[in-house]
């Protein structure tokens, strides 16, 4: 189903319709390693969506906190999907404490009319990708970064923008100790390797070899990536082998004040709200979540550097040519009817 704007449509789709459009643009979202962990019910003229705790990460993620966030980025796409076609959304985060992995429901009866910024950010929907790399020397428009720092206020988080030369270097710092850390566990890195199809793979899931680079780029400070080759050297040539200088980009915190379960869904929200934001204005954002991971690490940035909230990821943002692939599982997979088997994680 395309999703023609409310003006131009003559026809009102049905419910079952505007269900599974809802669920193409949701499955779109960001998910940590693309575990892609969520499951949809339709229930007629609502939308549920369950974390799909059998996708958690045991040992990267023992709480399920990048799950949440993950389930809050689809979440965002969901609710944009409906105002795409016109709806206004109505939703509820963690409706019942019974069922932990009932992420949110989301109805739709009112209608109002879409607007310009919202078409253009669902425009980016299937556009936009995580950037894994350096980016072009030219720094970030003031106005992109003031806008993107306001669409994180919207759902309680905040983006902090870390300018200060010492503070990127301390936060580079605790990347760098992360990702050597990760990369000497050898649980960890088992982990990593069940979501790192090798070249050639026919899977829907996990980071498939065309979406990141074969070599780290190099920049000041320096910000690793994380090894989905896991030693293997798989990953795409670089797209020029010209010797450009690359910057690692305007650098910040995606952070909330509490950390519980719905700050997490809720830092989901304002993360995808963020990506695709910057995606309109032709922007690039490489995502670092090695050391948030770790609790320690995570500890000393949030006191040392995000002033006591909780940082849930680091963000690079920046301008970049980007080739980056990426992969999904088909709608059949997630979407489930009411009357099916409840899922299996509720
Ligand atoms: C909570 C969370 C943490 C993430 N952490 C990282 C990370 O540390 N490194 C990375 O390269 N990508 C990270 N990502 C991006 C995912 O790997 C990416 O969304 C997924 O592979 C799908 O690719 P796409 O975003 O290009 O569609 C993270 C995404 C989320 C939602």
């Amino acid at each position: 189903m395309s999703a023609p704007g409310s003006h131009e449509r003559t026809v009102v789709p049905v419910s079952e319709e505007i269900a599974r459009y809802v669920v193409a643009e949701a499955i779109w979202a960001p998910s940590v390693h693309n575990t892609q962990p969520w499951r949809f019910v339709d229930d007629g003229q609502q939308i549920s969506l369950y974390a799909d705790v059998d996708r958690g990460l045991p040992v990267a993620d023992p709480d399920g906190r990048e799950m949440m966030i993950s389930c809050g980025a689809a979440l965002f796409n969901a609710r944009l999907a409906l105002r795409r076609l016109g709806y206004v959304p109505e939703t509820r985060v963690l409706p019942d404490p019974g069922h932990p992995a009932l992420v949110a429901r989301v109805s739709w009866r009112q209608r109002a009319p879409v607007c310009e910024f919202e078409r253009r950010l669902s425009g980016q929907v299937h556009l936009r990708r995580t950037h894994r790399g350096a980016f072009d020397p030219e720094p970030v428009p003031r106005d992109l970064l003031a806008a993107l720092c306001g669409s994180a206020a919207r759902d309680g988080t905040a983006l902090r923008i870390v300018a200060d030369d010492g503070q990127r270097a301390a936060l580079a710092a605790t990347v760098q100790a992360a990702e050597h850390h990760l990369r000497l566990d050898a649980e960890r890195i088992r982990e990593l390797a069940r979501w790192s199809p090798a070249p050639g793979s026919a899977r829907r899931d996990g980071v498939p070899v065309t979406s990141y680079p074969r070599r780290a780029e190099r920049t000041d400070p320096y910000f690793p990536g994380r090894d989905f080759a896991c030693g293997h050297g798989w990953g795409m040539p670089p797209l020029s082998t010209a010797r450009l200088p690359r910057a690692a980009g305007a650098v910040g915190l995606l952070t909330t004040v509490a950390d519980r379960r719905e700050n997490w869904v809720n830092a989901g929200q304002a993360l995808q709200r963020m990506l695709l934001t910057a995606s309109t204005c032709g922007a690039a954002v490489a995502l670092h979540s090695q050391p948030i991971e770790l609790p320690w690490l995570r500890e000393f940035i949030r006191t040392q550097l995000s002033g006591g909230a909780y940082p849930h990821v680091v963000l690079r943002i920046g301008m970049a040519v980007q080739a980056a692939d990426s992969v999904r599982r088909g709608v059949d997979d997630v979407l489930f009817p009411s009357d099916a088997a409840a899922p299996s994680s509720n």
